[in-house]
């Protein structure tokens, strides 16, 4: 029976995921930022079959208590299996050049709480020399974007960090993915106009699923086009990409 860590276990992406494992019974933990919808979220995947064995309350922007969150999970699953790290905000950029202190508040629920999660993950892991943990980083991370300044440096530390800490479990069996969506249709962009860049969450959690359970690749792309699409984003010269207004 598999033993999941979902933090971030009511956004979109991840209830997909949730509801892959239920059905094979799993035993997962919940972590999540409203009480009702979390608790909708063990409700449904315990219909589905999981066996939830416990659910914590925690707003990311408490990045102090990452270390308690897992000290709980660990307490509650035994093993830490599968971890998927999922919270994460698109704040409207616009509104942060004029508030400095919602940037800062911004960066640190995502990425200064995933580095204290996984920083907290690090000697778990390592002591039971095995798992896979799933990290949720973005290909907004790879450019900085004018419209995204913010969440992009976020997304950029999540996807260095976690690269920084999938280098020193690789000798202890412990396998990091950093996954990075492109545009999906979920509440986090349900403000922005759709067009055919944007996956559903259901494909983009099933594909998640699948590297969490095969252990590859390191990097995952979501859908699989964002590799070869980012691959060009990088060639174009700065002095070209600044005047983009993407
Ligand atoms: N959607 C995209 O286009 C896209 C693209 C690339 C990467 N991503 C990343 O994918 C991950 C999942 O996002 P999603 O697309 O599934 O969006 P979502 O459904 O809106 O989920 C966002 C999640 O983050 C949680 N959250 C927001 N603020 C929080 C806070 N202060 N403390 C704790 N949790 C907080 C939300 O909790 P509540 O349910 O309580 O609001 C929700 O669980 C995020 O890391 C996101 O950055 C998304």
């Amino acid at each position: 029976m598999r033993r999941v860590l979902l933090i971030g276990a009511t956004s979109a992406i991840a209830q997909e995921v949730g509801r892959l494992y239920a059905e094979r019974q799993a035993q997962v933990f919940l972590v999540g930022r409203t009480a009702e919808k979390l608790e909708a979220v063990a409700a449904d995947l315990t219909v589905r079959g999981a066996k939830v064995v416990g659910t914590v309350c925690w707003d990311a922007r408490d990045w102090a208590q990452a270390a308690d969150i897992v000290a709980r999970a660990r307490h509650a699953l035994g093993v830490l299996e599968v971890v998927l790290i999922a919270h994460g905000s698109l704040p409207r950029q616009e509104e942060l050049w004029h508030h400095p202190e919602r940037s800062v508040e911004q960066f640190q629920l995502n990425a200064t709480s995933v580095v204290a999660l996984l920083s907290a993950l690090v000697p778990v892991l390592q002591a039971q020399r095995r798992g896979t943990v799933g990290v949720i980083s973005s290909v907004a991370g790879e450019r900085g974007r004018a419209r995204m300044a913010v969440y992009g440096a976020a997304k950029a530390a999540v996807t260095a960090f976690s690269a920084g800490v999938r280098g020193y479990l690789y000798p202890y069996g412990v396998k990091l993915i950093t996954i990075k969506p492109g545009v999906v249709d979920t509440p986090m962009t349900a403000h922005l106009p759709k067009n055919f860049l944007f996956a559903s969450a259901r494909a983009v959690g099933r594909r998640i699923y699948r590297a969490l359970e095969r252990g590859a690749p390191d990097i995952l792309y979501v859908p699989w086009w964002w590799r070869p699409v980012m691959a060009l984003a990088r060639l174009v010269p700065e002095r070209l990409f600044k005047r983009l207004r993407i």
